[in-house]
């Protein structure tokens, strides 16, 4: 800009900007390239929750990451970790068994670091989710979808399809503890990091490969000496609320099966097992309140997030009331709603449900779909 322009700038800001300016946080270096993006997303105070419960209730907005969920953190340090260790090499491939966030992370990872990206996933998947892995530049098989213990299903055929090449990685997401490794790293010390001003009595969240939960629950539990609540949260059809209430002695499933999509596990994969122990307590969650939760925050906070995000809201609340008034609880907003829309906002599939009813009459005009 030259100098004379500069002259016939305000010298004094306009006192909105100015208001705007004050409370910007300080902005950080650049970053190095997608995956230098990664992490580092806001904690949001959920303000509605908040009043509501007496308490204050925080989402780490990881909708924001630049694959737009959670597991772009996880993605990253599975692939960082593969070259760590020399299992693969540039221009080698990266292949997962996965139906969603996982992919997605991973494909834009591989773009950015020179990789191939082979995606297998149950073919009862919606063609948006292997039209954007395809966009992203993956190779996708969709296959038929078959439980875990046969062959067939798409987490073996990830692992042989790996196998068969040279230079390439079978990630297994559920089981590579570069997962939770991802999580001691960045979520929890971010976490630890942005309640250091307003304290933090608590962390929930659901799992899915449970290493969201384990790494930062490992992390916290170690900053607070230990002070930190940390809660598991568990939709209908997992088996980690009866282990953690039986105090690890049974593994039964509690309900039915959820429309949440990447969480709920029917084992203690690896990525859990080390850090179990460290949970101090579990919520069943049930279906009707994560999609009543789900419009409520579009409603009151324009937050468009996933059923999995939703169902976490509900964990950090009720975990908030149960902790006492003013206790302070940090939980991960997964990802948004976009990639599940013409569910979510859909007449008919949420009839086809039984959660229509479960959404309050003045929340229906968000149901614009069919
Ligand atoms: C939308 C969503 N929420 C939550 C999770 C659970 O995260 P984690 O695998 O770290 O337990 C996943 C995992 O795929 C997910 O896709």
């Amino acid at each position: 800009m030259s100098t004379s322009v500069l002259r016939t700038l305000p010298r004094v800001l306009p006192r909105a900007v100015r208001t705007y300016a004050s409370r910007a946080s300080p902005l950080t270096s650049p970053v190095s390239g997608l995956c230098g993006a990664i992490g580092n997303t806001p904690l949001i105070k959920i303000n509605s929750l908040s009043r509501e419960t007496g308490c204050e209730v925080y989402g780490k907005a990881e909708f924001m990451a630049p694959g737009g969920s959670v597991k772009d953190r996880a993605a990253l340090y599975i692939v960082l970790d593969a070259e760590k260790k020399g299992l693969i090499k540039p221009g080698g491939t990266i292949v997962e068994g996965t139906a969603g966030n996982t992919g997605i992370g991973l494909a834009h990872v591989c773009r950015a670091r020179g990789y191939k990206c082979v995606i297998y996933m149950p073919n009862t998947q919606s063609a948006e989710k292997i039209n954007l892995l395809r966009m992203l530049g993956a190779e996708v098989y969709p296959v038929p979808a078959v439980p875990f213990a046969d062959p067939q299903n798409y987490n073996h055929q990830a692992a042989r399809h790996a196998e068969k090449l040279d230079n390439a990685v079978w990630t297994n997401q559920f089981d590579n503890v570069a997962n939770r490794e991802a999580h001691i790293l960045t979520t929890g010390p971010e976490i630890w990091t942005q309640t250091r001003q307003t304290g933090l009595d608590g962390f929930i969240c659901a799992t899915g490969t449970g290493g969201t939960l384990a790494g930062t629950t490992r992390y916290l539990k170690d900053a607070s000496g230990g002070q930190v609540q940390c809660w598991l949260a568990d939709p209908p059809g997992s088996v980690l609320h009866t282990y953690v209430q039986t105090k690890r002695e049974r593994m039964e499933r509690t309900g039915n099966g959820s429309i949440t999509e990447g969480i709920g596990q029917g084992r203690l994969t690896s990525n859990l097992q080390p850090d179990i122990d460290l949970i101090d307590d579990s919520l069943h969650i049930e279906d009707e309140a994560s999609i009543a939760m789900v419009f409520r925050m579009l409603d009151e906070e324009g937050l468009y997030i996933g059923a999995s995000s939703a169902l976490n809201l509900v964990a950090a609340a009720r975990m908030a009331q149960k902790l006492g008034k003013g206790s302070k609880v940090a939980t991960i907003i997964c990802d948004g709603a976009a990639r599940y829309q013409t569910r979510l906002f859909s007449r008919k599939w949420l009839e086809s449900k039984s959660l229509l009813s479960a959404i309050p009459s003045h929340l229906h005009r968000y149901i614009v779909l069919p």
